[in-house]
């Protein structure tokens, strides 16, 4: 079988759904290599800045990296901006619903808010609310926001800053992508696993 034999859904049978079922899943197994691809369409959006989408997504990620974060922040922090290529009104949201399945409940809270949260930087001098992020201070992942937009978001737009590159964060790209999706291992609704840590710093550092 190459294809299945409906022409309509309700018209399938048993053999036609375990015949997709199939090709669904190696499907999904090449979502990580899609996503490091998607990565590279970055580095064309956006004009204006002094680094390309690109350049500011794996700046994000390597100051993750050197900070000790750990891998679902550090996955989170390199792909935070994927959304500018297919939704640049909700781009946030797309990336959270990108990361959803497959990280910490912390970290895509973070990303589907940080639109919001970095206005506090820039949101006076394009007429939006720069407090717009007050509307979440009673989410538990409100401080982890704060933080993440200012350790990595804000301050990824260096053209010096030494980078690694999307090599590097390959293989944490397909290990993140292959865990079993909405685990609740993976998910840990509730659970703040801090930005940094010192000891994963000092190593890195060296
Ligand atoms: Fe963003
Ligand atoms: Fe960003």
């Amino acid at each position: 079988m190459d294809h299945v034999k409906f022409t309509q859904m309700k018209d399938g049978d048993h053999a036609d759904y375990a015949f997709l079922d199939r090709l669904e899943h190696q499907y999904t197994e090449g979502t990580a290599d899609r996503l490091l691809e998607a990565m590279v369409s970055l580095d064309k959006s956006l004009s204006g800045y002094q680094v390309t989408r690109l350049g500011h997504s794996l700046q994000s990620a390597t100051r993750a990296w050197f900070d000790g974060a750990d891998d679902d922040w550090i996955v989170g922090a390199l792909l935070h901006d994927i959304g500018d290529i297919f939704a640049p009104h909700n781009h946030d949201e797309y990336a959270a619903t990108v990361l959803k399945p497959f990280v910490r409940e912390q970290v895509t809270w973070c990303v589907q808010t940080h639109g919001d949260f970095q206005l506090i930087y820039f949101g006076k001098y394009v007429g939006a609310n720069p407090n717009k992020r007050d509307a979440y201070k009673d989410n538990p992942y409100f401080d982890d926001c704060v933080e993440f937009c200012e350790r990595w978001d804000q301050t990824s737009f260096d053209p010096n800053y030494p980078n690694k590159n999307l090599a590097f964060f390959a293989e944490m790209v397909r290990k993140v992508f292959a865990r079993d999706a909405y685990h609740p291992s993976v998910i840990r609704p509730g659970y703040r696993m801090p930005l940094t840590n010192s000891g994963n710093a000092t190593d890195r550092a060296n």
